[in-house]
C-alpha cells in the first residue's frame, strides 16, 4: 500500500529538523499542506521547528536536546561539555568503527558509554520528538502511515548503500529504544544512566530495520524550490552551508524531470562550526588579559555557547560583542574577513561556487539557455558573504551566463497558514521540506556508488 503522506527527516550537525507533506505533492502542490515538524514541542524556548542535536552525561543522567545544551552552557568552568556535531561521524569511512569508540572524560565522566550509545538515544529522542509533533499536528494526527525518508550528504567516499543499511539499522534500533524508554525520553530532567544502558542494550539485541529512503541533501534543498518555481531555468545551483559541512549541487531540469548534475556536487568540511571556531579565536585573541589555560577555556566556552546569536548580529548588522567579567570585545565583519582561517574558507567555497556555475552554465548552452539560478540554504544563508556569492558571476565566463538569485524563501512560505514562523527559519528547514517534497524518482539509488569524479578535490583533509 502507498503511503498518503511522505515525512523526511533531516538530522542535521547543529540542529535536526523534519517536515510532511502529501505524497502527491510534487504534481499537486499546495502550500497548505506542507508541514514542517515542532520538534521542540509546544513548549519550546528556542525555535519550535529546530530541535538541538546534543547529549549530556550528567552525574545520575543523560539529558536530550535542548536541555542538554542548557545543562553544558551552565558552567563554562565545569570543563564538561555537550556532544554535538556527531553527525559528521556520518562521514568516517569506517561508521561502525567510529561508533564503538570511546568518548572524553569530558563528556563521559563515568566511561560507561560510547559515541554509538549516545548517538542512539539521540536518535531515540529525535524519533520520540517526531511522534509528539506528528500526534499535535491537527492535519498528520490521523495519519496512520507515513513513507520515511531522510536526508544525508552524499560523501565522496561514497559507500552509500553500506552507509544507508547502517542508518537504516540505527533508526530501527532507536525505534526499539524509543519503545524501552517511553516518555521519559521527551522528559526535561532526563534518562537515568541505567535505565539509558538496559534500554541501550535491548536496542541492540533488536535486529529491525527502520523502512527508510535515502535523499541527498542538495537534492532536497533543490526540490523545495523548483516546486512552485516561477522562473523557469533550465539549471540551479543550491549552496548550503549548515553548521558542519557547505554543500554546492547543481539541479538541472528538463521538463518535468529534475536530477542532480553529480560533477557540480563539492562538499567542503568547513561550516557554521569552523566560523564559530574562527570568531571565538578572534575573541580570546581580543583579550589578552586572559591568561591562563584554564581562564581561556571558560572564555572560549562562553564564546562558543553564545555564538548563533552572536553570528546573527554579526550577519545582520556588522558587528556584534561578547560581555565577559564586564568587558566587552566587538568584532566586525571586517575583522572575519581578515582572518586568514576564513579567507582560506572563502576561497575554497569560491572556487566551489565557480565549478558549479561552469558545470550549470553548460548544461543550460546545451537547452540554448543562458540563465543559472542560484539560491542558498541552510543556517548559513544568512551571511552576507553567502548572499553576495550566489549573486556573482564567474570570472571566465563573465558575459556568457546570467545568474538568477532566488531569495532564501520562495513566495509561497509567507501563505498566511504559517502565521509567519516559516519564514525566519525556513532556509534552516528548505531540506526536511523538500526532501517530503520530491518525488520518488529523486530520491538516491543506494545500491550504485555515489560517483567520485570532482565532488573530492576540493574537500579539506580533517
Ligand atoms: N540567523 C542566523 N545568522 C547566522 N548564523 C545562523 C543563523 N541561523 C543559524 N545560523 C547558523 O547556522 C548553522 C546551523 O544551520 P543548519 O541548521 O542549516 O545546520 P545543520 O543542518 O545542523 O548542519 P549540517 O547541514 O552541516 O549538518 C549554525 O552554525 C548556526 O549558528
Ligand atoms: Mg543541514
Amino acid at each position: 500500500m502507498s503511503a498518503e503522506w511522505t515525512l523526511c527527516i533531516d538530522f542535521g550537525t547543529a540542529y535536526s529538523k523534519a517536515a510532511a507533506a502529501p505524497s502527491d505533492a510534487w504534481r499537486r502542490f499546495d502550500p497548505g499542506q506542507v508541514r514542517p515538524l515542532m520538534l521542540g514541542g509546544e513548549a519550546a524556548t528556542g525555535n519550535a521547528f529546530l530541535l538541538e542535536s546534543a547529549v549530556f552525561v550528567d552525574d545520575d543522567r543523560i539529558l536530550l536536546g535542548p536541555a542538554a545544551v542548557a545543562r553544558a552552557a551552565e558552567n563554562p568552568a565545569s570543563k564538561r561539555d555537550a556532544l554535538r556535531s556527531f553527525k559528521t561521524l556520518l562521514s568516517v569511512s569506517d561508521l561502525d568503527r567510529a561508533l564503538n569508540t570511546g568518548l572524553p572524560l569530558s563528556i563521559d565522566p563515568h566511561r560507561k558509554f560510547s559515541m554509538g550509545d549516545l548517538i542512539l538515544l539521540y536518535l531515540g529522542y529525535l524519533t520520540a520528538s517526531i511522534d509528539r509533533a506528528v500526534a499535535s499536528d491537527p492535519m498528520l494526527s490521523a495519519v496512520t502511515h507515513f513513507e520515511r525518508r531522510y536526508a544525508a550528504p552524499a560523501w565522496r567516499s561514497g559507500d552509500s548503500a553500506g552507509l544507508h543499511g547502517i542508518v537504516t539499522r540505527l533508526f530501527g534500533q532507536a525505534e526499539t529504544l524509543r519503545d524501552a524508554l517511553g516518555d521519559v525520553l521527551l522528559s526535561p530532567p532526563g534518562v537515568l544512566l541505567g535505565d539509558a544502558r538496559k534500554a541501550l542494550d535491548r536496542a541492540y539485541a533488536s535486529k529491525h530495520l527502520a523502512d527508510m529512503g535515502l535523499i541527498y541533501e542538495a537534492t532536497a534543498a533543490g526540490a523545495y524550490s523548483s516546486i512552485g518555481l516561477d522562473v523557469d531555468a533550465p539549471a540551479l545551483l543550491i549552496v548550503d552551508m549548515g553548521a558542519g559541512t557547505t554543500d554546492i549541487a547543481v539541479l538541472a531540469r528538463a521538463g518535468a524531470r529534475v536530477e542532480e548534475l553529480g560533477e557540480a556536487r563539492v562538499t567542503i568540511k568547513q561550516a557554521g562550526d569552523y566560523i564559530d571556531r574562527v570568531l571565538a579565536n578572534l575573541i580570546l585573541a581580543r583579550n589578552r588579559r586572559v591568561k591562563t589555560a584554564a581562564a581561556q577555556g571558560v572564555l572560549w566556552r562562553e564564546a562558543i555557547a553564545s555564538m548563533r546569536d552572536f553570528k546573527e548580529s554579526l550577519f545582520a548588522e556588522g558587528r556584534a560583542g561578547l560581555r565577559h567579567e564586564g568587558r566587552l570585545t566587538m568584532i566586525s565583519m571586517k575583522d572575519l574577513e581578515r582572518a586568514k582561517d576564513f579567507r582560506v574558507f572563502r576561497e575554497t567555497l569560491e572556487n566551489a561556487y565557480q565549478h558549479g556555475v561552469d558545470v550549470a552554465r553548460n548544461y543550460a548552452g546545451l537547452h540554448g539557455r543562458r540563465e543559472v539560478q542560484t539560491v542558498a540554504v541552510g543556517g548559513g544563508a544568512a551571511a552576507p558573504f553567502v548572499q553576495a556569492l550566489i549573486r556573482q558571476k564567474p570570472r571566465r565566463s563573465a558575459g556568457k551566463v546570467v545568474i538568477v538569485p532566488r531569495p532564501p524563501t520562495p513566495a509561497w512560505v509567507h501563505a498566511e497558514e504559517f502565521r509567519g514562523n516559516l519564514a525566519p527559519v525556513f532556509p534552516q528547514l528548505a531540506i526536511a521540506i523538500g526532501g517530503a517534497l520530491a518525488p520518488e524518482d529523486m530520491l538516491a539509488n543506494v545500491f550504485s556508488p555515489v560517483s567520485d569524479d570532482r565532488n573530492g578535490s576540493l574537500a579539506v583533509p580533517d
